[in-house]
């Protein structure tokens, strides 16, 4: 297979190092503006007009120019491999349809999991199951944070730097502490499970960007470990509900083992029953490896990672409900309607809330600035 590869960043290095060693792959030219080599163009039409070139990868990251020039290169009849959840999560759909419409591939399996094979695997088990169920802990600088709140008591800022220095933090990291790079990869797998595109804005998120030590502790006196999970659910009558936000895991779940900036991804198929992944879902090499395992994979003849049926839809997180944790500042007004038990904390009132809408706590910490709150796991 003959690549052209769009980006010599982290992951376009560690793709350009791996495939060095691969037989049948060969990175004929790569797209990068900061270095030179005979190999080196700053022209995406000398890689798109390439009659030689087969496939093109990108992991330049971001949504412009990574959506024109994926067009360009499915346009001109290349098969497109990407990391970039940003890109599939918004155009994922409308480059399916011109990957088919041209007969070429479009696979994204390292955009959710990094270097775990877990929507590969997805992929599979929805071809022969119904998936009821998935979800997880998608990201990892949010787990590194809160982990190292947890175990280390280490504060926010300074393990948020730590993530950073590290490499796990994306460019911009408020799209990891606000959860939007875990919603993002929520949508892939809704695509690819349930086959459902839904839009980022209907999926309610909250991140961790208001999580003080009080709530770490508020967790640990109830024997509890705090998570950032993604979820959705398909029921049996086709209605969806989907949501990322900070969860109180029970301390013997497989979540509260999930350290440092290790992701962990689940579905749950009626005949396979729950099936898990965890591994190194960011960095170089983990992510870069997946990104050839799809490179691989076209070259065994697979084209799509969404079924034929896949479509919109809109989940329905106005019936979803379960109990919550609630840090509001103090004298904030809850709805009547909530039972709930009250604790003041100083400055903040922390409830314990029986049961609650999803999309209405949701609402509730978007209108209340300061506001924290966390799904209660079922034990
Ligand atoms: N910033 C992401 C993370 C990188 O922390 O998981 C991988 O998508």
């Amino acid at each position: 297979m003959t690549i052209g590869l769009l980006g010599m960043g982290t992951i376009g290095s560690g793709v350009f190092e791996i495939a060095q060693s691969l037989e049948g792959v060969h990175v004929k030219k790569v797209l990068e503006k900061r270095f030179q080599a005979e190999y080196i163009t700053d022209n995406i039409e000398e890689i798109v007009n390439d009659p030689e070139i087969e496939l093109v990868v990108e992991t330049m990251g971001g949504l412009h120019p990574a959506y024109e020039f994926a067009s360009q290169a499915l346009s001109h009849g290349k098969h497109f491999v990407t990391a970039n959840k940003l890109l599939v999560s918004v155009y994922g759909p409308e480059l399916t349809k011109l990957a088919k419409e041209k007969g070429v591939a479009f696979l994204y399996g390292a955009a959710c999991g990094g270097g775990i094979a877990y929507l590969a695997n997805l992929e599979i088990a929805r071809n022969i199951d119904r998936i009821v169920a998935l979800g997880g802990i998608l990201n990892g600088t949010t787990n590194y944070i809160l982990d190292s709140m947890q175990s280390r008591n280490m504060d926010y800022a300074t393990a948020l730097s730590e993530a950073q220095a590290l490499g796990y933090a994306e460019r911009d990291p408020s799209s990891d502490v606000d959860g939007l790079d875990t919603m993002r990869k929520l949508i892939l797998a809704c695509a690819v499970g349930f086959d459902a595109y839904v839009a980022p804005e209907e999926i309610p998120t909250f991140g961790i960007s208001a999580v003080l030590p009080l709530d770490v502790e508020q967790a640990r006196a109830k024997g509890r470990v705090l998570r950032l999970c993604a979820f959705a659910r398909r029921a049996e009558d086709g209605a969806l509900s989907a949501w990322v936000e900070p969860t109180l895991v029970c301390a013997a779940s497989p979540e509260a083992a999930i350290l440092n900036n290790v992701n962990y991804a689940w579905y749950q198929g009626e005949s396979y029953g729950l099936m898990s992944y965890t591994g190194q879902g960011a960095g170089k090499l983990p992510t870069a490896a997946n990104v050839l395992r799809d490179v691989r994979s076209v070259a065994a003849g697979h084209r799509y990672m969404t079924g034929e049926k896949c479509a919109a839809a809109h989940p329905d997180n106005a019936s979803a409900r379960h109990a919550y944790y609630l840090r509001v500042p103090a004298g904030a007004e809850l709805p009547a309607v909530w039972a709930a038990e009250k604790r003041c904390c100083g400055a903040w009132d922390v409830y314990e809330v029986k049961d609650a809408p999803v999309s209405e706590m949701h609402a509730l910490a978007a209108r209340i600035p300061g506001t924290f709150f966390a799904g209660v796991q079922e034990a």
